[in-house]
């Protein structure tokens, strides 16, 4: 690694050198198929660049905090450090400097097929690198391996009542696999503190291949009178086998589940989900505990359960108006949300300032698969309406669609119609990104996070020096 960087500051001129130093580190691209040998490789090389980039910048000042910012959910405030993503407010999500559309092109796919494979993404975010064929392949084999639940998982499972909301099974199932955490045998055994990383990654292995399993079983039980979910077949990927499991054969509808799982996976660090995951693990609590966190978090309706809620929403339009309602109806509609306290669900964000390209590449495959389709055309045509009617209040600072507009639609026209079940997806992809981070903020050994707050008794006397 010594000569590799050697040879990068030759090629960088001194005015950038700082910079693409980090991302040369992460890729030398390797035709190793062994991924925890691939990282161990980058990891001492990352560890010096964050290292020598401290002890050069360490004490230079970034930006400032008002106490708007305080108050206001800490908007903008730049606070955190995730190397696996990172979103632009214009362009989108760029998972490790490769955008949606770039992700689509380069990351391997199944035989036959467009999207890319979920699995190949998760190799992009753990080392920096775009994976082979081969590479891929052996995630799909290791994930498979692993997919086997543990029989008390199975047993709680099926004892959970009708109405538990399939987030909340979903959580519990995951916080009660940790009695197989490597982390915590090994932590409780006094590993290395320099080796923490080796078992945070094999969790991470172990809980994106059981998620399938879970999820699947939470299905069936509750809308497929509790039937098996059935065997994982060695030579299928990660999706291929998912949906098998759920119960559906469509080669679509497995394509969709292709892009789905890659385009939820990770949106930077600052997300409910992705900070929860990130703060529960700082505390060394293990991956299942620290991913269970980040669920809880994505349950919530301005998170991840926005995906239902869209649904919900536009059910409920078309039963008040019916299936060819005009513009002007669902305008009345729309603003009778808005004026009655509520959200347009699936509309807004955080962060981004303008249409979400998960949002486009799943207009996309609508476009190609189920262009006739009638809900994805009153998608289409809510598309049109909402931007201008949110522009109109004056208040909302992205009117424009995120992700969760798009996905229920394509969903139910495969014939998955549980809304309620919709997050669930949301959380197996959700699972690659912040396990991908997880495995690296053990590998730079960040701290325990722990910020300082102030009342606002406090806050007054400091604003008033
Ligand atoms: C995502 C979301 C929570 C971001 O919130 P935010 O960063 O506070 O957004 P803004 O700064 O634009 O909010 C300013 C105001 O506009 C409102 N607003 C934002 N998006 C809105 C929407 N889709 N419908 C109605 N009002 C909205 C906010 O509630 C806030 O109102 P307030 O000042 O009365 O509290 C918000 O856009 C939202 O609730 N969207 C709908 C739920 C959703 O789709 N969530 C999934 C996100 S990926």
């Amino acid at each position: 690694m010594t000569l590799l960087r050697a040879f990068a500051a030759k090629l960088i001129p001194q005015s950038q050198k700082s910079l693409p130093a980090i991302y040369i580190s992460v890729r030398n691209v390797s035709d190793n198929t062994d991924l925890k040998a691939v990282l161990a490789q980058k990891i001492p090389a990352q560890q010096e660049v964050v290292k020598s980039f401290r002890q050069q910048a360490g004490n230079k000042v970034i930006g400032e905090i008002t106490i708007d910012m305080m108050y206001g959910g800490m908007r903008s405030m730049k606070a955190l450090v995730t190397e696996t993503s990172v979103l632009d407010a214009d362009e989108g999500i760029r998972f490790r400097g490769y955008s949606i559309p770039e992700c689509q092109k380069l990351l391997p796919k199944a035989k036959g097929g467009e999207q890319p494979l979920p699995e190949g993404l998760f190799w992009l975010l753990v080392t920096g690198d775009i994976p082979n064929d081969n590479q891929v392949k052996s995630l799909s084999k290791a994930w498979n391996s692993r997919a086997a639940l543990p029989s008390h998982v199975v047993t709680m499972l099926k004892n959970f009542p009708k109405n538990l909301h399939p987030m909340s099974q979903f959580s519990a199932a995951i916080t009660a696999l940790n009695s197989e955490s490597k982390f915590a045998r090994a932590y409780a055994d006094g590993v290395n503190k320099s080796k923490y990383w080796e078992f945070v990654y094999e969790d991470a292995m172990d809980l994106c291949a059981k998620l399938p399993s879970i999820a699947a079983t939470i299905y069936r039980n509750l809308y497929k009178g509790g039937s098996p979910i059935g065997a994982v077949d060695m030579n299928k990927d990660w999706s291929a086998n998912f949906t098998t499991m759920l119960g559906y054969d469509d080669p679509k509808f497995i394509e969709l589940m292709r892009l789905y799982l890659t385009i939820h996976s990770d949106h930077e660090g600052g997300n409910v989900s992705a900070h929860a995951t990130h703060l529960v693990g700082s505390a060394l609590s293990d991956p299942y505990l620290s991913f269970a966190a980040g669920m809880n978090g994505l349950a919530g309706p301005l998170h991840g359960l926005a995906n239902q809620e869209v649904l919900v929403w536009l059910t409920k339009l078309q039963q008040q108006l019916g299936s060819d309602a005009t513009d002007d109806q669902l305008k009345d509609f729309i603003w009778k949300t808005l004026k009655s306290g509520q959200v347009v669900p699936g509309y807004g964000h955080a962060v981004l300032r303008k249409t979400d390209p998960r949002y486009t590449c799943q207009r996309e495959f609508a476009l190609k698969h189920l262009p006739n389709d009638p809900l994805f055309k009153l998608v289409a045509q809510v598309y049109k309406i909402v931007p201008p009617v949110l522009m109109e209040t004056g208040k909302v600072k992205n009117p424009w669609p995120n992700v969760d507009a798009h996905s229920g639609v394509l969903l139910q026209y495969f014939g998955m119609k549980e809304m309620n079940y919709y997050t669930v997806l949301f959380g197996v992809s959700r699972a690659l990104g912040v396990m991908a981070s997880l495995i690296w903020d053990r590998a730079l050994g960040l701290p325990l996070e722990r910020p300082k707050s102030m009342s606002t008794e406090g806050l007054k006397k400091l604003a008033s020096k």
